[in-house]
């Protein structure tokens, strides 16, 4: 059988040093991996000289890293990855940053990753790129001389094709994408953003059974939406830590109904908007005040990047704001937390909220979504508020949709959710439950590498 070979910018696979919490998609990847033979290579996160991939095993899943230099760390990762792409990727023209150095690390890292990955390959492994990042890494990889299957997985929407023209490498970035055999988005929505710019911008066509032909190039392009650990997620929900932190909740909320968000503490969330959201609510709903408090988890990312110090900064102030307005000698209205937490605990805390709000701006997929949905009692399960620009309202179409940027739609929607029947959360939540148990990290999984072993 073939080993299957994952690559994306950072592993953070659990090792025996550090073998605590993880975010969203490094637990999928661990699960998928820990299915399947395999190896998962990436950058450790530290800084310094790039040498041999150190190899570890730990609870079945094999990584193997490597450091890299300060420029590159600054260049690579934090400029073009976190400063050009992501914000552009995320529809946000206004925060991206075109720097031509940004671009020389990013190939740079790019081509350093394919010279010290590619001895280690051997020839029938199907090999799987991750994300924004290593896009250039599969071109890099047949420079080397590799035949492997490669396909490519973006984690992050793609962007129309008005918005990608931005970026003056454009047509480079996508041409290195056909060095793949399969591409894979999250939703159809970024399927055909993709296939529009291939139409318009390359001349390329769109063949029948996902075929996508570019000159004399033709690869599969998919749109197969990752998924959570269902069964570790629902058996984590009722664990003994999940109890403890499911009982604490409820002790401190003394009757009150728990709102919950959990992110990555990041501009395209949409916490901010978030928060004038809730202020919305408790300035126009007088009456409900102390029933209700927003516990929001928000631990700090990309802590370099200076767009990332402006919403931190932001967020303080307007929590701060929102408790100074509102808050009584008994009652704070929102609980703002920078730190993390373990999944089991985050399963708890989950089960014993009335609604999990999930409003980002924009975002790929979002794994919380379906992680809240995993963890609720299904007798007595809370409401999903869901962003309908989360690449999760495809498939999460019963959870109440709101546009994020408007107050009132979350204002309203945080009524809805509070006043709504039991009959009708568990109807909402039954066809949620039953997406999330079906379509999980292992159908992804499956549904991209059998799409790869097609080829
Ligand atoms: O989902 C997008 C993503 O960039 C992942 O690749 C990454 O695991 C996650 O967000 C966290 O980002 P970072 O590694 O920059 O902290």
């Amino acid at each position: 059988m073939s080993r299957l070979i994952v690559i994306s910018n950072r592993v953070s696979a659990p090792t025996a040093d550090k073998p605590g919490a993880q975010g969203g998609l490094a637990v999928a990847l661990s699960a998928a991996l820990r299915e399947a033979d395999g190896v998962w290579f990436g950058w450790s996160g530290e800084t310094g000289e790039t040498g041999e991939p150190n190899f570890q095993t730990f609870d079945g899943v094999t990584s193997a890293t490597i450091d890299l230099p300060e420029q590159d760390v600054e260049e690579y990762y934090d400029g073009y990855a976190n400063r050009t792409l992501w914000p552009l990727f995320h529809y946000r023209l206004g925060l991206t940053e075109f720097e031509r150095e940004f671009q020389g690390g990013s190939e740079r890292v790019n081509r350093l990753f394919g010279d010290v990955i590619a001895p280690h390959i051997q020839s029938d492994d199907l090999i799987w790129v991750h994300d924004y990042h290593l896009i250039p890494l599969g071109w890099m990889l047949r420079q080397q001389g590799l035949t492997n299957r490669l396909g490519f997985f973006l984690h992050i929407p793609w962007p129309p094709t008005r918005l990608l023209t931005a970026l003056p490498e454009h047509r480079r970035l996508v041409d290195a994408l056909f060095a793949y055999d399969v591409v894979g988005f999250q939703t159809r929505e970024w399927l055909e953003t993709f296939h529009d710019y291939v139409v318009r911008e390359m001349g390329g066509s769109i063949g029948e059974d996902d075929l996508v032909t570019v000159g004399g190039r033709t690869i599969r392009v998919i749109a197969c939406p990752i998924g959570i650990d269902a069964d570790e997620f629902i058996a984590n929900a009722t664990s003994e830590q999940a109890q403890a932190a499911y009982t604490r909740m409820v002790e401190s909320s003394i009757g009150r109904s728990l709102i919950i968000g959990v992110d990555r503490l990041d501009y395209s969330k949409g916490l901010e908007e978030r928060f004038n959201g809730y202020q919305r609510y408790l300035e126009t709903r007088p009456d409900a005040h102390a029933n209700v408090y927003l516990l929001q988890i928000a631990p700090p990312s990309r802590a370099t990047v200076e767009s990332y110090q402006i919403i931190r900064a932001q967020l303080d102030s307007l929590s701060g704001r929102i408790n100074g307005a509102f808050a009584d000698v008994d009652w704070v209205p929102l609980r703002y937390v920078n730190q993390s937490y373990p999944r089991a605990a985050l399963a708890g805390i989950y089960r014993a909220a009335r609604i999990g709000l999930v409003t980002p701006l924009r975002d790929g997929m979002n794994l919380v979504a379906k992680e809240f949905v995993a963890a609720q009692d299904p007798e007595d399960p809370g409401v999903l508020i869901l962003s309908r620009f989360a690449g999760a309202a495809e498939q999460l179409d019963s959870a109440l949709l709101i546009n994020p940027y408007s107050p009132d739609d979350i204002a309203d929607a945080i009524d809805k959710a509070l006043a709504m029947s039991r009959e009708e959360r568990v109807a909402r939540w039954r066809p949620m439950f039953e997406n999330v148990r079906d379509e999980s990290v292992i159908w992804w999984r499956r549904c991209f590498t059998d799409s790869l072993m097609r080829v």
